[in-house]
C-alpha cells in the first residue's frame, strides 16, 4: 500500500484478542431477536439498490421504456449525458449512476447496515462470526480498501445533487409555461431529502470542523464551528436521512417510468 495517498495508507489491523467474541457463526448469548434488524435491513437495501440497477442501467435499453416524460427527467438520468455515439445497449443512466450509488455503497451508515446481512461480518454486535474470517480486514485490503474513497464520493455527488434542484426547478415550467404537478412536488421532496443525505453525511462533518484545535480562536473557525454544530444535528439523524432518501429517488424514479408507460397521469394546475 505505499503507493497510496497518506490518507488512505491504513496500519496493519490487529489480531482479535481472544475471548472477546463468542466462537462459532450465530452463537451469541444475545437474548433478542438480534438477526431481524441486519435481515429488514438488508433485504430492504438489495431491494431499492437492484431496483435502481435495474432502472438505470438495463430498462430502457432493454424494453425501451422512456426515462424523460412532459418535462420530468428521472433523478437517475440527472445531468442527462447522452451522446450520439453511445451504443443502444449502453443507458445514458449508467454514465452518472455510479456516482450516487457509489456513494450511498461506501456511506458509514449503510456499511453498518449491510455488513452483517451480506458478510455477517459481524452478524450482530456481540454475535460470533463465521471461523473463515479469523482477521479483520474488511476495508484494510482490496476491494473494500476502496470504502475509504467516500469522502471522494461526497465531493462527486454534489454535482447531480446540484442538477436535481435545477431539474426540480425546471419542471415548474416546462415549455416555458408554468405549472404545479404532482411530479414537480415529487422532485422538490426528493432533492431536499437527497440534499439532507448529503449534508448530514460524517465524512462533511469532519471536513467543516473535524480537524479543528479551536473552535473560537478566529472569525472562520467560528463560522466554522458554527456549520459543525447544524451539520451535526443532522447527521444525529443520518440513517433516517439515508433512507427516506433512498425511497424518495426510487419513487420520482417510478413515477416517471409510470408516466412513460402511461399506467398513470400527470395531474397538474397550470398558471
Ligand atoms: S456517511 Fe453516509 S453519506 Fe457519508
Amino acid at each position: 500500500m505505499t503507493g497510496l495517498p497518506a490518507s488512505l495508507r491504513i496500519a496493519r489491523p490487529p489480531r482479535k484478542p481472544a475471548g472477546t467474541a463468542p466462537r462459532g457463526f450465530g452463537i451469541t448469548r444475545r437474548l433478542d431477536a438480534w438477526w431481524v434488524a441486519p435481515v429488514v435491513q438488508g433485504t430492504i437495501f438489495t431491494i431499492l439498490a437492484g431496483y435502481l440497477f435495474f432502472s438505470g442501467i438495463l430498462w430502457t435499453p432493454i424494453f425501451g421504456t422512456a426515462y424523460e416524460v412532459d418535462g420530468y427527467l428521472s433523478p437517475l438520468f440527472s445531468p442527462l449525458i447522452a451522446p450520439a455515439w453511445l451504443p443502444w445497449f449502453i443507458s445514458p443512466g449508467l454514465l452518472i449512476l455510479w456516482i450516487p450509488l457509489g456513494f450511498r455503497a461506501t456511506c458509514y451508515y449503510y456499511r453498518k447496515a449491510y455488513y452483517p446481512f451480506y458478510f455477517a461480518d459481524p452478524p450482530g454486535c456481540a454475535v460470533g462470526e463465521p471461523t473463515v474470517h479469523g482477521r479483520y480486514a474488511m476495508e484494510t485490503k482490496l476491494p473494500f480498501l476502496l470504502q475509504n474513497f467516500h469522502r471522494y464520493f461526497l465531493y462527486l455527488a454534489t454535482i447531480p445533487l446540484f442538477f436535481l434542484w435545477v431539474d426540480a426547478v425546471l419542471s415548474l415550467f416546462p415549455e416555458g409555461n408554468p405549472r404545479l404537478g404532482l411530479g414537480s412536488v415529487i422532485f422538490f421532496v426528493n432533492v431536499a431529502l437527497l440534499s439532507a443525505f448529503s449534508l448530514s453525511c460524517n465524512s462533511l462533518r469532519h471536513l467543516v470542523g473535524g480537524r479543528l484545535d479551536c473552535f473560537s480562536c478566529t472569525r472562520n473557525q467560528r463560522v466554522q464551528y458554527t456549520l459543525w454544530q447544524r451539520i451535526t444535528r443532522l447527521n444525529l439523524h443520518h440513517m433516517r436521512w439515508a433512507w427516506v432518501s433512498f425511497f424518495s429517488v426510487v419513487l420520482a424514479d417510478l413515477y416517471v417510468r409510470m408516466l412513460a408507460l402511461g399506467v398513470i397521469t400527470a395531474p397538474a394546475i397550470h398558471f
